[in-house]
């Protein structure tokens, strides 16, 4: 999501400007990140011939609500039987699904646009690369008929959903669109053609829904329940992750060139298990089989203790053999942003989405990404699970080697 024009009107020039837009930057999380060129939606499949004998295929008859193989428990058969079909396959946590998956030996449909990733940026031949081992079906998500017809034209049968779709801009009316109605059309379309299991990677922030596209997402996980329960033969998983690692390591390159870790308060107001992309994914692929995961929302976070934004400066510091020097900056001036952009939303509707983000910054500045419990009014680590086994010292190591490669948040200009 891009907020430069979020603000634009602001701009900030000065060292501390520049750190504090730095600060908003790496708390921003992942619904900070870029606008994405639109794209006319254009129905064209592609997919390896060698897999297609794996497919159930499915004639025009099957293709009316509810397949009828979906009533035999795909969970007995074994992976290579067994269809998935992901959407959002083509982004950051989306991508590492379809590995895990094509590792594991799953029939995976790999669900894209034409173009696909942050500004559009890969046309077809590098979204089949990056898909590799998938079976890829262009299509446009948002368009229930659209993506019916791709999925009929496919001739697959579907086992389970996974959703990876997130809203890429983080506006308001983006996330409805994205988080809730394209995340609504794969369950339709996906039960039409037999999945009776779906898999959401939702957010753990969804526990305290104050924004938008909190309120989308949760939205849609009360419509899985629902049709969990008034549909027998149809299960989910909902899982909630912390913070993932490229939200956090937004600021190593530039505390690396001797600048201050930024961050608000005294550093201790918010806290997260950070998890890598690749542990989430094997996750989340768990919850494709798992019956212990049936019908669950699974909040989860990466291995080790939570850590706050003063520890996490304090473990870059110590791996670059640095004294630590820390800038803190009051929370009370995103309080006074925030006003000044609600009044103005008032005055002008068009700075809607530039409210929202405000109003997004401010939540992953003063809370935490662990679990809430609502007997103490409080966030509570040792209650966030903890799974795999990548931890947020060894990305800072790597980001320090190699740079924030494939880790980007996108067009994240603040101001
Ligand atoms: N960052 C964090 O720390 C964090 C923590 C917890 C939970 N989460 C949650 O994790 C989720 C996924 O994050 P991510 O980083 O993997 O997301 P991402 O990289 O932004 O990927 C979004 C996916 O949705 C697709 N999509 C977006 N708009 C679309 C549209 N109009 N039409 C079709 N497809 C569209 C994208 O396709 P294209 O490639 O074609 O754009 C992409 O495949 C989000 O819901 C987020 O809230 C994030």
């Amino acid at each position: 999501m891009s907020i430069c024009t979020a603000f634009n009107g602001l701009t900030l020039h000065s060292p501390k400007a520049e750190s504090f837009r730095r600060l908003l930057s790496s708390h921003f999380i992942n619904h900070i990140q870029v606008r994405t060129a639109p794209f006319a939606p254009s129905l064209h499949l592609s997919r390896s011939p060698s897999k297609k004998e794996r497919f159930h295929v499915i004639s025009a008859s099957a293709a009316t609500p509810v397949a009828e193989s979906s009533k035999l428990s795909f969970r007995s058969k074994k992976p290579e039987d067994i269809n998935v079909l992901v959407v959002g396959s083509t982004g950051y946590i989306g991508n590492f699904v379809v590995k895990e998956l094509v590792k594991r030996g799953f029939n995976v449909i790999a669900l894209a646009r034409e173009r696909s990733g942050i500004k559009g940026r890969n046309d077809k031949d590098k979204t089949l690369e990056m898909l590799n081992g998938a079976n890829v079906c262009f299509s446009d998500v948002t368009e229930l008929d659209v993506l019916e017809k791709s999925l009929s034209d496919f001739g697959a049968s579907i086992d389970v959903v996974v959703s990876c779709l997130a809203s890429r801009n983080g506006g308001v009316k983006d996330s409805w669109k994205i988080d809730y109605e394209a995340t609504k059309n794969s369950l339709v379309a996906g039960r039409k053609f037999g999945a009776s299991h779906f898999v959401l990677l939702s957010a753990i922030c969804v526990q305290k829904p104050l924004l938008e596209f909190q309120r989308a997402k949760s939205k849609f996980e009360a419509a899985l329940a629902k049709q969990a329960k008034d549909d027998a033969g149809f299960t989910y998983s909902i899982v909630r992750p912390t913070a993932f690692f490229k939200s956090l390591g937004g600021q190593v390159d530039l505390v690396k060139d001797g600048k201050p870790y930024v961050m608000f308060g005294d550093g201790k107001l918010c806290a997260c298990k950070p998890i890598s992309e690749a542990d989430l994914a094997s996750f989340i692929a768990d919850c494709v089989l798992s019956e212990n995961k049936i019908n669950q929302i699974l909040p989860i976070g990466g291995p080790g203790k939570a850590l706050t934004p003063l520890e996490q400066g304090e473990i870059l510091f110590r791996l670059l053999g640095k004294e630590p020097k820390f800038l803190k900056v009051p929370i009370e001036i995103m309080d006074f942003a925030i006003g000044v952009l609600d009044f103005l939303v008032k005055i002008f509707p068009s700075l809607e989405d530039a409210a929202e983000f405000g109003k997004i910054g401010r939540y992953y500045a003063a809370e935490s990404m662990l679990v809430w419990d609502p007997e103490t009014g409080k966030y509570n680590a040792e209650k966030t699970p903890s799974y795999g086994k990548d931890t947020l010292e060894e990305f800072f190591e790597k980001v320090l080697r190699e740079g924030m490669a494939g880790q980007e948040l996108g067009e994240q200009t603040i101001f």
